[in-house]
Parts: structure tokens; sequence; C-alpha cells
């Protein structure tokens, strides 16, 4: 960074911005094998936070890389920097009081403690869609496991590529058992305890 550049502060802090929201806000990081079902879940909890009036934000790992992150593919340093600058948007999205849910595999323990310390504690909660590859590659919603097995995709994630799990996540969502609607239901009872948000269960 250039010595030049200097932080330029505020005078709309997050403070005041999540008084207005009623609301915390902070990083719900969704991590798992493609498949998984991250965004499934991402969208379907942003749905049920708005409907309660929460300001949020989805940040999709297929959306991204056709945009902000359309320049980087599937090696390790590739991800390395796609979950980098997720992390800094993310870090940018909880100073504007948003809630920011991000779907990416960020199958690399290092990548996602990096976006962890971005933050304060607390702000970052790390939540993994744990599901069997079988399952996983069984759905295979877009094709790609049977590319990847062809080897006509490279560096496919739980084939070619590792991911590795989280050691102390803050939430795990057993996605081949639990319905869509019950995992929602975890994240949301998950940001009540946080203290993220404060409305009742029927609210
Ligand atoms: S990450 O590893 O850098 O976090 P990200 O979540 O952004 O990955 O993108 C994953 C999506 O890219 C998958 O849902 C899949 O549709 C697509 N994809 C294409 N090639 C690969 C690959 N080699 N490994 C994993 N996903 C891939």
């Amino acid at each position: 960074m250039n010595e030049n550049v200097v932080w330029h502060h505020a005078t709309v802090t997050r403070k005041r911005r999540e008084n207005m929201n009623s609301h915390r806000s902070v990083i719900l990081w969704f991590t798992g094998l493609s498949n998984s079902g991250k965004s499934t879940i991402a969208h379907a909890t942003e749905e049920q936070l708005h409907t309660r009036g929460c300001r949020t934000f989805v940040f999709d790992g297929d959306n991204v890389r056709h945009g902000l992150c359309a320049d980087l593919g599937f090696s390790r340093e590739d991800r390395d920097e796609n979950i980098r600058r997720v992390g800094e948007m993310s870090k940018l999205f909880v100073e504007a009081g948003i809630i920011a849910l991000t779907a990416f595999i960020s199958p690399f323990r290092g990548d996602r403690n990096r976006v962890r310390n971005l933050v304060q504690e607390g702000d970052f909660l790390e939540i993994f869609c744990k599901c069997p590859l079988e399952v996983c590659e069984q759905r295979d919603v877009k094709g790609h496991y049977k590319k990847a097995r062809l080897g006509e995709i490279k560096e496919f994630t739980g084939i070619s590529s590792p991911y590795e799990e989280p050691i102390h996540p803050d939430l795990v969502l057993t996605t081949d058992t639990l319905s869509v609607e019950q995992c929602v239901d975890k994240v949301v009872d998950l940001l009540r305890q946080r203290g993220v948000i404060n409305i009742t269960a029927n609210s």
C-alpha cells in the first residue's frame, strides 16, 4: 500500500447505521462443497431476514466470478485471491451496517481464517454446509462433477482439489438430512443467540 494513502474517517459510523437498522451487521460465511446447499440456504435466509426488516446482501461464488473475480480461475493462488477480495468486500458491507451472506466453496482453512481476522471478533460467523461428497455428486445440478470425473474440469473441489473442513465453525448444517427451512431456522437462531437480531420467532 502507498504510504501517502491516508484513511478517511466517516462521520456516519457503523454504529449509527446499525442503530438505524435495529440490528447488528455481520458476515455469515457459508462454506462447503459444490452442491452442498450454500447458495440455496443463504438466499432462503436472506428472504427470512429481509421479510423481518433486516438489511442484507448475498454474495454468491458463481455470480461474483462473472464480475469482480472474472479474472480468476481455480488454482490455489486464484482461490486465495477470490476469498481475499470477497473478504474485503464483506468487511465493507459490515461497515455499511449490512448482514452480508457469502456462499463460496472457500475450501482452504487459511483463507477463511484470514477473513475472520479481518473483522472484529463476533463479526464473522462461519457456517459449514456439511454434506457427503457422494450426495453432492449425486445432486450434480450443473453437471460439473461428471465433467470433473472425466477430467474435463481440472482442480475440482472434492475430486481433484481438496476441501478443508472447518475445525470450529459457528454452526454446522447437515444439509443431507435437514430441510432448507430447518437450516434457515438454525441460522436465524444463531443470529439471535449472538445478539445480531432480536426479533422473536414469529415476528
Ligand atoms: S472458491 O473455491 O474460490 O471458493 P467459488 O465458490 O468462488 O470457489 O466458485 C465455485 C463455483 O465455480 C462452483 O459452484 C462451480 O459452479 C464453479 N466451478 C468451476 N470450476 C470449478 C472448480 N475447478 N472447482 C470448484 N468449482 C468450480
